[in-house]
């Protein structure tokens, strides 16, 4: 099984974050989105990885290189301008050939990994298979109706009016059927080629598509507060662990992972929380719930539920927790 991940969105939910960086590349739990989405897939048997990129190809390309560091072998295939979902598996063709694949929308967090969604996937192998979860509001995603024993009977991309609550998750598995359903469709609402579309058409030819229902953690990562909240996440699982330097006039509290190289000068840390290689902590209080990047500097600062981009410097801040808004809910573009 080959995998195709889509990394060519802009991100303009997650402005100002997104002048500086891809949302793919936005860290969760100390590292970039998409290494999240290399692991799962080498954790089920993936080698070879397409990845679509955008005007932030270079950023992606040096964050990935080649796979290596990941066990994976990793093509970039550049997209001129957002066309949809569907043209990327347009332009991912020729590397895709005739195999199975599995694609993975760059900006959605799965720390749980999809080898169960896999292994449905390689047990029946349907045509298509989509992953969903039910939400309170799925009108800003791609809705699916099913039998009740998970074969789907009608797709709707962001209806106004869902028919159902099952949202569709950025992880879908496709046998070979799929080109001739993308060859076929026509730009949607929003102007672009729609996989929901693609995947409807295959639906309405008579072929089997599936919904697996995904129990684990899911978030696909449009605004900062989802990039927090996956964070709070990530940090849950947080083992405590001191390898960096920490004076006698310094503590850490709880989960703290404080990688080599980190410096705790007159402060304290509240878990759980991730301190980057290289970064300096002086007379600040962090915690709980924050990542520091590598090689920043904190001076004289409180921070709380937040996350310091690599090489952030503050002096001076005092930064309160705000509380997040509802979890599921979502804004469009
Ligand atoms: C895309 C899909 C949508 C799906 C969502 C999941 O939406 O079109 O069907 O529910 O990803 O993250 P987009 O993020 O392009 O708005």
């Amino acid at each position: 099984m080959k995998a195709l991940v889509l990394a060519g969105g802009s991100g303009t939910r997650l402005r100002p974050l997104t002048y500086v960086m891809p949302k793919q590349l936005v860290p969760v739990a100390g590292e970039p989105l998409l290494f999240h989405t290399m692991r799962n897939l080498h954790q089920i048997g993936v080698r070879d990885v397409a990845v679509v990129v955008g005007d932030w190809h270079a950023e992606i390309a040096d964050a990935l290189g080649d796979g290596r560091r990941f066990g994976l072998r990793i093509t970039y295939l550049r997209q001129d301008r957002p066309r949809g979902l569907a043209h990327c598996v347009l332009l991912a063709r020729p590397f895709l050939g005739a195999d199975d694949f599995v694609m993975c929308l760059g900006d959605n967090f799965l720390p749980d990994g999809i080898g169960d969604l896999a292994a449905d996937f390689a047990q029946r192998r349907p045509a298509a298979q989509i992953a969903v979860r039910a939400v309170d509001d799925p009108r800003a995603f791609g809705v699916a109706e099913t039998d009740g024993s998970g074969v789907v009977r009608r797709l709707v991309e962001k209806p106004a009016e869902p028919a159902g609550n099952l949202a569709v998750l950025g992880v879908y598995f496709f046998t070979e059927a799929i080109h001739e359903a993308v060859e076929r469709i026509r730009p949607g609402a929003r102007g672009e080629l729609e996989i929901t579309d693609a995947v409807q058409l295959l639906v309405t030819a008579g072929a089997t598509v599936r919904a697996s229902e995904y129990a684990g953690y899911w978030a696909d990562v449009g605004r900062i507060e989802d990039v927090l909240r996956c964070n709070r996440h990530a940090l849950d699982q947080v083992k405590p662990e001191l390898l960096g330097e920490v004076d006698d006039a310094s503590e850490t509290v709880g989960a703290v992972a404080l990688a080599p190289g980190a410096r705790l000068v007159r402060s304290r840390v509240e878990g759980p929380a991730i301190i980057g290689p290289g970064a300096a902590i002086v007379d600040s209080k962090v915690g709980p719930n924050v990542v520091i990047g590598s090689e920043c500097t904190i001076q004289a600062t409180r921070l709380g539920d937040c996350v310091v981009l690599d090489g952030g410097r503050m002096t001076g801040l005092i930064s309160d927790p705000q509380p997040l808004p509802p979890e599921g809910e979502r804004r469009d573009d």
